[in-house]
């Protein structure tokens, strides 16, 4: 059934003609209690929805979308192990990995509490070697530094948590993360190393993966330059994965993998053994927090009502920009530097989720589906592309993720973020209008013409609508009940809009036309099978290769 067809959809439609001309400034006005009304408090992490384009009416029409499609029987579904990515047959179960162990659910005949309790010993007991230092390299010594080779889920997960969670770091080992195929990557890399005490992960699902092999098969044969002995290779590199055949294959001990399972998506598997350098980086136990935070996060979506349920708030908050205001973006902004990279790890999240233009069944949607995701930290972002947020024609919502506490609290640079924070909330929400730019100008002695003529430019329409997340530090556990809140936001979303947000065809086209482009690149003879733009493009990187320019 196309959602776009019910009567909630066209309720919605209506709601929007009617309530379009309506400022948040005003809202705020006309109730004293709006912020008390649209804001959730959950252990220490508050969400302030207030600043959006919401009426009372608003949240019960899009609380009826979301009851309209059974939204808690499929999420049930979900965590039950129901096999919701159709077109891969396979169940969605990475919110297993991070529940307490002891647990009855069985799937693909395997009982997964007893398979997940096995993994997660096999990392802690590698953890604890590595981290001691009884595991040893080639020479004896013990490692400094992991090198996570993986891309995609394989990497933004494990490397925005490791850059997020700095302060909690044993500060035994470094760690590093390459994923670009960009030989660059890799050299960069390997020149801060030492192969007599760097461990390599490699981390990929599939462990086919063209990016992480080809990087993997470098590391690789730097490290045999120097270690010489191909039976050293056990003791620095294992391999995170799905696929034991490919591993062995590619030479690595089956003793050094850590296996985990189909029903985890790549975007999904931070939880997981690719969750290894997290472990290593800040010790299992932290791993664990980490876990135990997405687990209570997990306990409040399947626990809460609706209108008290953060990630479904959000997902409305979200489809009612999307799909009524037709805004095809979505900007996330943590007042957070060691949150750097939060925004790039939730575009894959959210865009390899739910970018899809037809629905589980393969009828094309008559509707806009996940928008653009974007975002760099405050306070930065504020001098790069707040002037779009403030003032250009259409408006983009936009997340504000904000700790109460500093893991550096020097001087006032704490204040002075969060007064930044809540002062962008707060003019992107009022803006200023025309009548307190004229008082502004004239209290300033502004010349009259030159007043008229600045008027407009100065003027902020306002009532664009963002949401805060409030919480008390960035710890393992805040930060795991924050990643489960998006994982939630893109479930809730990719069920109303009945798309199948586990899987990932589009990235397909792509790869294959790039491994038929790749041996015309080698080959002697110009390239005339593509189009003439492609025909071009190949061939002046042929000739410039033959001139050993490339
Ligand atoms: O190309 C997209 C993708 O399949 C992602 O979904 C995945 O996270 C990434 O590639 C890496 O895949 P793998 O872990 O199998 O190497």
């Amino acid at each position: 059934m196309d959602v776009s067809q019910s009567a909630v959809w066209s309720a919605l439609v209506t709601h929007k003609q009617e309530i379009e001309k309506l400022h948040i400034r005003e809202l705020f006005q006309q109730d004293g209690e709006r912020f008390k009304r649209f804001s959730i408090q959950w252990g220490e992490l508050l969400l302030d929805y207030s600043k959006n384009r919401i009426t009372p009416r608003t949240m019960e029409l899009l609380l009826d979308l979301a009851r309209s499609v059974e939204l808690e029987k499929k999420r049930d579904e979900m965590f039950h192990g129901a096999q919701i990515n159709s077109t891969e047959q396979r169940a969605v179960l990475h919110t297993a990995l991070r529940r307490p162990p002891g647990y009855s659910l069985q799937v693909d005949g395997l009982d997964l509490s007893a398979e997940i309790a096995d993994v997660l010993a096999q990392m802690k007991e590698c953890c604890e070697r590595v981290i001691s230092g009884s595991w040893k390299g080639y020479t004896g010594k013990r490692m400094t530094d992991v090198v996570n080779i993986g891309i995609g889920g394989s990497d933004l997960g494990p490397f925005m948590v490791t850059e997020a969670l700095r302060p909690f770091a044993h500060g035994q080992l470094q760690v590093h993360f390459v994923s670009n195929i960009d030989g660059t990557h890799i050299s960069e890399t390997l020149k801060k190393l030492d192969p007599e005490t760097t461990l390599f992960v490699i981390a990929s699902k599939t462990f086919t993966t063209q990016e992480t092999l080809t990087n993997a098969m470098s590391a690789r044969a730097w490290f045999l330059t120097h270690a010489t002995s191909q039976s050293h290779i056990a003791k620095h590199f294992v391999a995170v994965s799905t696929n034991r055949a490919k591993v062995v294959e590619f030479g690595i001990d089956e003793a050094n993998m850590f296996r985990f399972w189909e029903w985890v998506g790549g975007r999904y598997s931070l939880w997981s053994s690719i969750g290894l350098s997290i472990a290593l980086f800040l010790g299992f136990d932290r791993f664990q927090e980490l876990l135990n935070g997405a687990y209570a996060m997990d306990e409040h979506f399947c626990h809460e009502p609706l209108d008290r349920n953060i990630p479904v708030l959000l997902a409305l908050l979200g489809v009612w920009y999307n799909n009524f205001f037709n805004v095809s973006s979505h900007a996330v902004i943590p007042y957070d530097q060691y949150l750097h990279r939060f925004p790039a790890y939730l575009q894959q999240l959210d865009m390899e989720s739910n970018g899809k233009r037809v629905d589980k069944q393969g009828q094309t949607v008559a509707y806009a589906t996940g928008p653009v995701i974007w975002g760099e930290p405050g306070t930065n972002s504020q001098h790069a592309f707040f002037q779009l947020l403030h003032q250009s024609p259409n408006f983009i919502p936009a997340d504000f993720i904000v700790p109460l506490k500093s893991q550096n609290p020097a001087g006032e640079h704490h204040d002075i973020l969060l007064a930044n924070c809540f002062a962008q909330t707060e003019a992107l929400m009022k803006g200023k209008n025309e009548q307190e730019v004229r008082l502004e100008l004239e209290a300033a002695e502004t010349e009259p013409s030159q007043l008229e003529a600045l008027l407009p430019h100065k003027v902020f329409p306002g009532n664009r609508p963002t949401n805060t997340l409030l919480f008390g530090e960035l710890n393992p556990f805040a930060l795991g009940s924050l990643i489960a809140i998006y994982e939630h936001k893109v479930f809730v979303q990719g069920i109303i809009w009945g798309v199948n947000s586990f899987d990932q065809w589009g990235v397909e086209l792509g790869k294959q036309l790039a491994k038929a482009i790749f041996p015309e690149i080698q080959g002697d003879e110009s390239v005339s099978s593509h189009d003439s733009s492609t025909n071009a493009l190949i061939n002046a990187y042929r000739e410039a290769r033959m001139k050993k320019m490339a």
